[in-house]
């Protein structure tokens, strides 16, 4: 804006001046100085500059040798000594730097420089910058500037307003600022947003040396300066402040109980991202001559007391992402200029005041993600309203028809709310381009007056309870649509005809998962754009259409949970960069697809019937980066060629031979699962220094020998998941992995839990994909938050191992489960497994244990599942906590035991929990959180159910 301010100026001063020519010396200074910088438009192209500069313009190509230089644009000469006092290269598409020899610094007259929005890049700034004594006015924002502001900058004593922000890594030192603040007796406009003043320290800190010397200032900007020290009512009160931004600077403390001044011109104020702990001031409610009143995510709490209505000027108010409460006051008859209300992320509660709706200037308000309840009033006065947030509350009742009239509204966000209802009357928003009505129980028949509101391209729909029958076809008006969402719409149903040919010339995502399609084989659509589908849990049957197939933008494809029995082999698969086809019943031999697919990076093709070797093609694929082929009927033998994979599921196949040892060059493997299949092979201890590897399954395999330890200082330094278990090791249990399982060591103090959503009924499940952890499970929403050890498991059972247990289990403090079952353990069970405190389960049983039950085991007071049964212990069990909820089951089949008479069962534990075993497990793949424990499933004494479910099936949850 400044930049352009001044290109206004200076071309008003170009038409004054041009009469008067130019001193032969700042002539060829400014020639010499054009020779120094080069211009470069195209550098500047799809850059940020682009934003910053609306008006980009190559001014220097004016400068011709032979012409006046007092006519060159950007130069202002003096209208009677001739002398070149304005430069405004603002925005000149300039790249180079200047050094401290550069001709510029002859222009000893200059009064006003700008070089903002120019690359200057890597240079310091020279210090003869302190020469222009005559300055008032220097901006060299956005220029790359690095280093030092030098000192000499306090030579400007006539400066008026200095604009150093947004440079790469400038940096203001205490005493340059002191003397500069002493010197400058003139300023107004200190802009150094970016430049870091952390040297200058908090007593008396940057802001009192400001209220202290600083009667002229207007505006002061100090935004991400690193400065630190106390915000006092002195700088609220300097007497012609009017802009004070100090956003970003978590060193600085607010403390203003009260204004120390009568009145205060104060009228932006932006104390975003401070150190603002606590209700917002009182006093902030004297500046009467607020118009723009910034405090975003700032650990503001408490209400909005009812003085807002004193800032009446107000035409900014933006409150956003801060723990504020209570309900919003009932003012805003008062504040009848506000164009911009902005409350987002924060606990409001209650209705949304009733003067709120009378706003007539009001442009933007965004009130999402509250806990905002009731409906909406139906007498809105919003004429100039563009955008109206507020998904993600509480809001309910039917959405009133006066809000789908407003005649500006470009963008509707009403998505996860209670909304009832049919939608009813026409809506007749026509300049809406966004609409989002997702999530919430809207029903009746498909609101098909939406087919009229041509200038959408975002439409959600989807998860509502929308009833009858539409054409997919009629979509296809919405000619602008870019982004449509129609899942969860079981009760609607989708029709889609041959006998027209319709296309979405800009549609580029589509999701129509969870829907009753019908005829969708015979699409007959085009979609020359669309780069993202969904259709998963859709009972789709058959091959897998040709007008999928015929998508020639498509990048990303999920139809999983369905019924699909082929993909077909013309799939051009070359295109893709995601493919989900899980869950269906595709038998094609594989073996030779996915040829000439350069950019696949994420193939989910578990839980079919697929056939065929491991795909030669994928082998060599430098994109790959997650593969999932689980639950399939795949043979032979692994290529031995992985570059970067991340995870790697081949659970429960046929594959046999030798591990590919090519899986210890995948620096970010994190999950490798190859359990059930037929893998022959020693330990694979050539993955232990891999840094981000997590989870290691090899469950059900042939694998023997004993686990030899390499000589290595991090040992599997982020496993969280070490299941060997069934297969046909042998020796010592390794006690040198188990003593550097760091990861293990760590305990989270986050907790996945299944949040079931259940009165959530069919049609109103949460669909979020991809980068959301909700998921669906049997009609249940389960939301999920990723905590990579809050499920940390050791699984050694069915094997050879022999020899005792080694105490080092006893610092893996984050285990919740132990299972060293069915081997030739011996001796005791070690005492020091009363440390694991978070242990869930513990199965030590058919082995040849011997002494009696540690007492220190009554300490893990999570441990639900105990089986100790088939071993040679004595003694008596230990009495109380856990041990009076485990059944004789825990026991049997040792003979020296005294096992009391009392029987538990194990629903009576359950109960006892409450939550029984909702906490949960995890599992990964592509990079996420995919497997999930199930309280509801069941579960009896030995393995918790919930492992089989990781390792095995992966039930029916798939992200
Ligand atoms: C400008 O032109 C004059 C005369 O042709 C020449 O002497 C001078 O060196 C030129 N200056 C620059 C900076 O090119
Ligand atoms: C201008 O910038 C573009 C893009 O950075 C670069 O490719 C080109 O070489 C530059 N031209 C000159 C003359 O430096
Ligand atoms: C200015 O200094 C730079 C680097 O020190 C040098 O390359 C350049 O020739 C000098 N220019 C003039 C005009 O002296
Ligand atoms: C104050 O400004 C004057 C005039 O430019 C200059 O001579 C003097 O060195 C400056 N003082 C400081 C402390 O920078």
């Amino acid at each position: 804006m400044g930049c352009f301010i001044l290109l206004i100026l200076m071309m008003f001063h170009f038409a004054c001046l041009s009469s008067h020519s130019c001193h032969p010396y700042e002539n060829s200074a400014l020639l010499h100085f054009k020779t120094q910088l080069i211009t470069n438009t195209t550098f500047y192209e799809n850059t940020y500059y682009e934003h910053l500069c609306p008006n980009l313009y190559p001014k220097m190509r004016t400068w011709d040798n032979g012409t006046d230089c007092c006519s060159w644009m950007g130069v202002t000469c003096h209208s009677v000594s001739s002398h070149v006092i304005g430069l405004d290269l603002s925005c000149s598409a300039l790249v180079g730097n200047i050094h401290p020899n550069s001709t510029l610094f002859y222009l000893t007259h200059l009064q006003t420089l700008s070089l903002a929005c120019n690359y200057i890049y890597g240079s310091e700034l020279p210090s003869q910058f302190g020469g222009f004594v005559s300055l008032t006015h220097l901006n060299l924002s956005y220029c790359a500037f690095k280093g030092d502001i030098p000192s000499q900058i306090s030579h400007l004593s006539k400066l008026q307003s200095l604009d150093l922000s947004w440079n790469y890594a400038l940096s203001l030192k205490e005493t340059t600022w002191k003397r500069l603040l002493q010197n400058t007796t003139s300023l107004r406009e200190v802009v150094l947003d970016e430049t870091d003043m952390s040297s200058i320290g908090p007593t008396p800190g940057p802001l009192s040396l400001i209220a202290n010397l600083s009667s002229t200032l207007v505006t002061l900007s100090l935004v991400h300066t690193k400065i630190s020290g106390y915000l006092t009512s002195d700088i609220f009160c300097l007497p012609n402040l009017q802009k004070l931004n100090l956003g970003a600077n978590q060193g600085i403390q607010v403390h203003v109980p009260k204004l120390n001044c009568n009145t205060s011109l104060l009228s932006i104020l932006d104390l975003s991202e401070c150190n603002f702990h606590g209700p917002i001031p009182s006093s902030f409610f004297n500046l009467t001559y607020l118009t723009s009143l910034i405090l975003v995510d700032s650990f503001l709490n408490g209400s909005i007391p009812s003085s807002l209505s004193n800032l009446h000027h107000l035409v900014y108010l933006v409150l956003s992402r801060n723990n504020l409460s209570g309900k919003i006051p009932n003012v805003f008859d008062r504040l009848t200029n506000l164009q911009t209300l902005s409350l987002h992320d924060n606990n409001f509660q209650g209705k949304l005041p009733s003067s709120l709706f009378t706003l007539t200037r009001l442009s933007q308000l965004d009130c999402s993600s509250n806990q905002i309840e009731g409906p909406l009033s139906d007498k809105v006065a919003f004429s100039n309203l563009t955008e109206l947030f507020l998904e993600g509350n509480l809001l309910n009742g039917t959405i009133p028809s006066s809000i789908f009239s407003l005649k500006s509204l470009r963008t509707f966000d009403l998505s996860k709310n209670q909304f009832i209802g049919p939608i009813s009357g026409e809506i007749t928003s026509y300049s809406l381009e966004y609409l989002d009505l997702c999530n919430n129980k809207l029903q009746g028949n498909f609101p098909e007056t939406i087919f009229h509101l041509v200038n959408l391209s975002h439409l959600c729909l989807s998860s509502n309870k929308w009833s009858g029958t539409t054409h997919f076809s009629l979509f296809s008006k919405l000619q602008n649509l870019e982004y449509l969402s129609l899942s969860g719409c079981s009760l609607l149903l989708l029709e889609s005809e041959t006998s027209v040919n319709y296309t979405f010339f800009n549609l580029q995502a589509l999701q129509l998962f969870s829907n009753n399609i019908i005829g969708y084989s015979k699409f007959s659509g085009n979609f020359p754009q669309l780069k993202y589908l969904e259709l998963s849990n859709n009972k789709l049957e058959g091959k897998v259409p040709k007008w999928i197939h015929d998508i020639h933008s498509l990048i990303h494809l999920k139809l999983s949970h369905n019924m699909f029995t082929s993909i077909g082999h013309q799939f051009p698969w070359y295109q893709f960069e995601y493919l989900d086809l899980s869950f269906n019943l595709m038998d094609d031999d594989i073996s030779s697809f996915f040829c000439n697919a350069t950019f696949l990076n994420v193939i989910n093709l578990s839980h079919n019937r697929f056939i065929g070797t491991f795909p030669q093609c994928l082998a060599n694929s430098s994109s790959l980066r997650n593969l999932d082929l689980q639950m399939n009927k795949f043979h032979g033998t692994l290529p031995d060629t992985f570059e970067d994979l991340v995870t790697l599921n081949l659970n429960g196949n046929q594959f046999k031979g030798l591990l590919p040892k090519s899986l210890a060059n995948c620096t970010d493997l994190m999950d490798l699962n190859l359990g059930n299949n037929q893998f022959e092979d020693t330990f694979p201890n050539w993955l232990q220094n891999l840094l981000n590897f997590e989870i290691l399954v090899l469950q059900g395999n042939q694998l023997y020998g004993s686990i030899v330890k390499l000589k290595s200082e991090n040992i599997f330094p982020s496993l969280i998941i070490f299941d060997i278990s069934s297969n046909n090791f042998s020796g010592s249990l390794p006690k040198a992995y188990i003593q550097n399982f760091q990861a293990m060591k760590i305990q989270s103090s986050l907790y996945y839990y299944l949040q079931s959503d259940s009165g959530s009924g069919e049609g109103n499940i949460e669909l979020e994909y991809d980068n959301s952890m909700t998921t669906t499970v049997k009609g249940v929403s389960i939301t999920l938050t990723k905590i990579p050890n809050a499920f940390a498991n050791i699984d050694l059972s069915s094997n050879n191992f022999e020899g005792e247990i080694p105490d080092v289990f006893g610092e893996l403090q984050a285990l919740k489960s132990i299972n060293l079952s069915h081997n030739n353990l011996i001796g005791p069970i070690p005492h020091v497994m009363g440390n694991l405190t978070n242990l869930e389960s513990l199965d030590l049983s058919s082995n040849m244990l011997t002494g009696n039950i540690p007492a220190e085991l009554t300490n893990l007071i999570f441990l639900e599942v105990l089986n100790l049964s088939s071993n040679h212990l004595e003694g008596s069990i230990p009495q109380g906590k856990q041990f009076d909820t485990f059944s004789n089951n825990s026991y049997k089949g040792n003979i020296g035991l005294n096992v009391p008479l009392q029987q538990y069962s194990s629903s009576q534990a359950e109960d006892k929990f409450g939550f029984g075993w909702k906490p949960v497990a995890i599992g990964y793949a592509f990079g996420m959180v995919l497997g999930i424990g199930l309280g509801f499933c069941g579960f009896s004494v030995g393995k918790p159910q919930w492992l089989v479910i990781i390792f095995r099936v992966f039930m029916h949850i798939q992200l």
